[in-house]
């Protein structure tokens, strides 16, 4: 009995030849219902004279056929396990593969310098509405309806009352309604104005400034924009400050940087004079003041505010403004 099932599980074994296939063998011969089971069982059924022997036999044989089926088992898994070694082998000196990444525009750049050197010197941030009502873009900051200071900007109105702000000095009369002095932030953000070519584009950016306090005079004004600028642009940068003219600042100011197209030789960019205009500021107003009811005899303060388009075209030699709405990649991927 034992000798004609070996001789079928040898055959049958040698048309085994994977993992599966002597599972399926596990199973037809060791199993709960497989044929050495089966035949143990019909031991019984023998003359005691007769089993003994063919007991121990069989016993033989499942020993045999257990050890055979886990040799040959370890052997395939062992096949299947290098095949996929070789198959699957990682090529460590293979160049990775570029993976396209965003980043940040040039303008969003130069506004977060900006603000981290600000904040360095104390000053937090506030943010104002884009769509503004003409009392806080005007009124407020003492520019009447027929103050000729309205034609210096080019407004995009969206009714009698509502425009889209022409700057961001109406978050100043908003910051200051909602607080009391002392006061140190500023304000960056969107503005437009109905204006385009080389120099102008109808929306731009500002960062705004304002300190308020007592005691605050013009010499605070100067330090702070004298060490934002050396920041900015290299301590090496010249400054100067010229009188001018702002409805909400009195005195008033400009100030210019040092060419630094031409290092003050005269250009085409500095119209020859060795000097850049870079921003605007003064001393708050006393009717400003009034109109966000701080007592001007107690308080003072400064104010400023600069284009944030024409400091980044200057920090990096840029000629056309317009170069920074085109989204052309081969221009934003410089920075
Ligand atoms: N708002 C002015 C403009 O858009 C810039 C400016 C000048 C802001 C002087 C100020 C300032 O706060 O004091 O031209």
């Amino acid at each position: 009995m034992s000798s004609s099932l070996k001789e079928l599980f040898s055959e049958e074994l040698k048309s085994a030849n994977d993992v599966e296939s002597i599972n399926i063998l596990r199973v037809k011969y060791l199993g709960r219902k497989g044929l050495i089971t089966e035949s143990l069982k019909s031991l019984a059924s023998l003359s005691l004279n007769e089993r003994p022997k063919a007991g121990k036999a069989l016993n033989e044989l499942k020993v045999f056929i257990e050890e055979t089926l886990r040799d040959k088992e370890l052997l395939f898994s062992q096949k299947v396990l290098e095949s996929r070694l070789s198959r699957e082998s990682l090529d460590i000196t293979v160049c990775g593969k570029y993976i396209a990444s965003g980043k940040t525009h040039p303008i969003n750049q130069v506004l977060s310098e900006i603000i981290d050197i600000f904040e360095v010197m104390g000053f937090e941030v506030e943010e104002g509405p884009e769509v503004e009502t003409d009392y806080y873009n005007f009124e407020a900051l003492n520019i009447p309806k027929d103050h000729p200071a309205r034609d210096m900007q080019d407004t995009f109105y969206i009714s009698d009352d509502i425009v889209l702000r022409t700057q961001t000095s109406p978050v100043q009369i908003r910051t200051m309604e909602k607080n009391r002095p002392p006061l140190r932030f500023i304000s960056p953000g969107k503005v437009y104005r109905c204006d385009s070519d080389v120099s102008h584009t109808p929306m731009f950016h500002q960062v705004e400034g304002l300190m308020v306090d007592t005691n605050i005079n013009f010499g605070h004004l100067k330090g702070v924009i004298e060490t934002f600028l050396k920041e900015f642009f290299g301590q090496k940068v010249g400054i100067r400050f010229r009188p001018s003219f702002f409805p909400f600042t009195e005195p008033s100011v400009e100030v210019d940087i040092s060419c630094i197209i031409c290092e003050s030789k005269g250009c085409r960019i500095c119209k020859e004079t060795g000097w850049l205009e870079v921003l605007g500021a003064g001393m708050v107003h006393p009717k400003v003041f009034e109109n966000v009811s701080y007592d001007s005899t107690i308080y003072t303060g400064f104010a400023f505010g600069m284009g944030v388009e024409r400091l980044t075209m200057l920090k990096y030699s840029i000629n056309d403004i317009r170069l920074f709405f085109e989204n052309d990649l081969r221009f934003l991927r410089q920075f």
